[in-house]
């Protein structure tokens, strides 16, 4: 591939990933890109670097620009490893000047056993520094996505480079918003949010807060995983607000799994019900659907129902992991129900009931429990939660 001219002297110099498709336990079917950028002015500036492997593509983007021993300077937004993660050979390259980064940034610099004779300069937000013609101004983002996370604004340019923010993993031949189907991009953005950024929703608020106080114009976007917001960074700016309230929609999302189908029978009841009452629902067997992609629905689902049999006094290892993922994200404001079959102790359903309790979820109607197959009986009363949740989820 190319660099790719983003603004005036501006160029993208990433890499792309086509073939990922596990980021730590996130499903990446359609891979991802490291974006890195490179400013030309009197301070020739790197902004962040790749992950590893993908190193010698950086470097072929910046020698198609310039020769890479002329950068001055080298900003480290982020210290995780798909950013970071070529940092030492790319300072035994360019030799810069300086080297900034926050001071969460520079002990985790450290932290990787990078060498403490860099030469680093700390920021803070507030700091700027002058490359020349264009300006940088730094502002912390701690934990979006980690403690070291900044953002470099260039306000010559009115281009905020916002780190893991405002991303998707998605690779793609086209470097900007208005060159993809808007469509696609939005689902790739939310599931991004949904699995990397929900469970820091409320400093995304406080952040979206003040970048609104700092008056930072903004008119375009360019984070470190998929395209540049140069179309429409609004659009991304009015999701994150969005689901960073937690805002929900009239749907519910079923997760199950099962031994003999029983589990099974009993979801579809209950989907049944919720059918009935005109609400939109999303139905994931968890022997056939990836936990980053069920995140993804969960993100405005007003009712989460969890479905298990019981094997060996405990709830089947699959929804123990839907559970453990989803509790880390920290859904907030949403109905919640347990059901399951069980064959004689029936642990399992309680387990759930205990998850979703932790999680803080309404629990507003009695565990659905029952023994070995389901009756008539047994699958019009998962019908009826259905349609009681389906009642309440349109009541709310
Ligand atoms: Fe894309 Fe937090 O790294």
């Amino acid at each position: 591939m190319f660099p790719v001219e983003i603004k005036q002297n501006v160029y993208w110099v990433g890499a792309v990933d086509w073939n990922i498709r596990d980021f730590h336990g996130y499903s990446t079917y359609k891979g991802t890109t490291y974006n890195a950028y490179l400013i030309l002015d009197d301070k020739i500036t790197l902004v962040d670097t790749v992950k590893n492997p993908f190193k010698d593509e950086l470097i072929n983007h910046i020698r198609q620009l310039i020769d890479p021993g002329k950068i001055d300077y080298l900003i480290v937004n982020h210290v995780e490893m798909d950013h970071a993660g070529s940092v030492r050979e790319v300072v035994d390259l360019i030799k810069p000047e300086k080297v900034f980064c926050s001071p969460m940034g520079h002990k985790n610099l450290l932290a990787y056993n990078l060498p403490e004779d860099y030469p680093y300069e700390v920021v803070k937000t507030g700091q700027s520094i002058s490359l020349g013609k264009k300006t940088v101004q730094f502002l912390e983002t701690r934990m979006l996505h980690w403690p070291d996370s900044m953002f470099s604004y260039i306000p010559e340019d009115k281009l905020l480079i916002s780190s893991d923010a405002f991303g998707e993993h998605w690779a793609t031949s086209e470097r900007f918003d208005d060159q993809v189907d808007m469509d696609e991009l939005m689902i790739h953005a939310t599931k991004y949010y949904a699995n990397i950024l929900l469970l820091y929703s409320p400093l995304v608020q406080k952040l979206l807060g003040e970048v609104q106080k700092m008056g930072l114009a903004i008119d375009m976007i360019a984070p470190d995983h998929g395209v540049v917001w140069r179309g429409n960074p609004k659009a991304i700016i009015e999701a994150y607000d969005r689901w960073s309230k937690q805002v929900t929609a009239d749907k519910a999302v079923i997760i199950y799994d099962t031994m003999w189908h029983s589990t099974e029978k009993m979801a579809l009841a209950i989907v049944d019900g919720l059918i009935q009452e005109n609400i939109s629902t999303k139905i994931f067997n968890l022997r056939y659907n990836d936990r980053s992609e069920i995140m993804t629905e969960a993100l405005d689902a007003k009712a989460i129902i969890c479905g298990t049999s019981t094997l060996n006094n405990n709830m089947l290892p699959r929804m123990a992991d839907i559970l453990t993922y989803m509790k880390g994200l920290k859904p907030v404001n949403r109905i919640g129900a347990a059901f399951g079959s069980y064959g004689w102790s029936g642990e399992a359903v309680e387990q759930v009931t205990k998850y979703l309790e932790e999680m803080k979820f309404t629990l507003p109607f009695p565990d659905v429990k029952i023994l070995y197959g389901p009756t008539a009986e047994d699958l019009q009363n998962c019908f009826t939660l259905g349609q009681q949740i389906g009642q309440m989820i349109k009541e709310q």
